[in-house]
């Protein structure tokens, strides 16, 4: 059977959204219509992810209520005959299942995903940051691609990578890529934020990754680092270095990662989900052309 599992992390405590993340998730912050969280459910479904494992802590239930089928409100919208909000409603039918695990420490995103060994066991897996969004409106196949490379490559770790301006490299982990670039290529490692003149490619590691178990085992030994957080990218560095098999898989220029780890591309993200929306969009879009003429 294919890989049919995600790990989806959302127990860091965003703050760099504050004051919006004091008493909300970022992962529940709206990008256009949705909360970020469905925008990423949505996605891993559309990519054949079956079952969503998150990592949450405290102050998250409000993601575990969004994903709930809420009968009350179903009822009451039914029964006032409002058919279109009820529509709106229909990801709660997705055919998938949810399950939940505490990180019960703000330990890093290495640490939040070493918290799920137990649960996913001796399995591959998916690894999805519940704060970044790719490709606008679930119509990215990115994971799906990925799974693929994994499993016809037999790798040990695949991770998505975008391009980014040269003068960007030193807020990423970029790639230093064996061989040729494509579409899919050889990982030889990570470097984590580079100064631009030393930094291997300008491909940025990307907020999508397919594991083998292998993954648990170096995270149990990863030393903590910047911020005394585990980093999920030093155990993939330990992984590539004791020979694993890295893969990485490009994103494609209708495949823009969203991240809401910050205001600036938090904004960015709002008004392009918003610009693609079919009712506001063409609005929203006249209303800015007009408001950045008279700035
Ligand atoms: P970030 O690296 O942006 O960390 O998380 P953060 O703690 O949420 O944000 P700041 O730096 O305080 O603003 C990337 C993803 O990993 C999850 C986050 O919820 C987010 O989806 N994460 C991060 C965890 O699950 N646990 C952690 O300890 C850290």
């Amino acid at each position: 059977m294919s890989i049919d599992i995600a790990v989806v992390p959302v127990a860091g405590l965003g703050t760099r959204l504050l004051p919006a993340t004091k008493s909300q998730p970022k992962e529940m912050l709206p990008v256009g219509r949705k909360p970020v969280a469905q925008h990423v459910v949505e996605e891993l479904a559309q990519s054949g992810i079956r079952r969503l494992l998150f990592v949450t802590g405290k102050g998250k239930q409000s993601i575990e209520n969004h994903f709930d089928i809420d009968g009350d409100l179903i009822t009451y919208l039914r029964e006032s005959g409002r058919e279109q909000e009820l529509s709106e409603l229909d990801f709660e039918r997705q055919d998938v299942e949810y399950f939940y695990t505490r990180q019960r420490r703000q330990l890093g995103l290495g640490h939040a995903v070493l918290c799920t060994a137990p649960l996913i066991g001796k399995q591959p897996f998916v690894v999805a940051l519940g704060d970044s969004i790719i490709g606008i409106n679930a119509q990215s196949d990115i994971v799906a691609r990925m799974i693929d490379e994994f499993e016809r490559s037999r790798a040990d770790v695949v991770v998505a990578f975008q391009e980014v301006p040269r003068q960007d490299v030193s807020r990423y982990g970029i790639a230093q890529p064996r061989g040729a670039v494509d579409d899919v290529f050889e990982l030889e490692r990570l470097v984590e934020k580079p100064a631009v003149e030393e930094a291997p490619s300008h491909l940025a590691v990307a907020a999508r990754y397919v594991f083998s178990p292998e993954i648990f085992n170096q995270l149990a030994v990863t030393p903590p680092g910047k911020g005394g957080e585990i980093q999920l990218t030093d155990a993939i560095q330990l992984v590539l270095g004791a020979g694993g098999k890295g893969v990485g898989v490009r994103l494609r220029a209708n495949e823009r990662r969203f991240d809401v780890g910050n205001f600036g591309s938090y904004f960015q993200a709002f008004v392009e989900f918003a610009l693609a929306d079919p009712q506001y969009g063409d609005s929203l879009h006249a209303y800015l052309a007009q408001r950045l003429e008279t700035r």
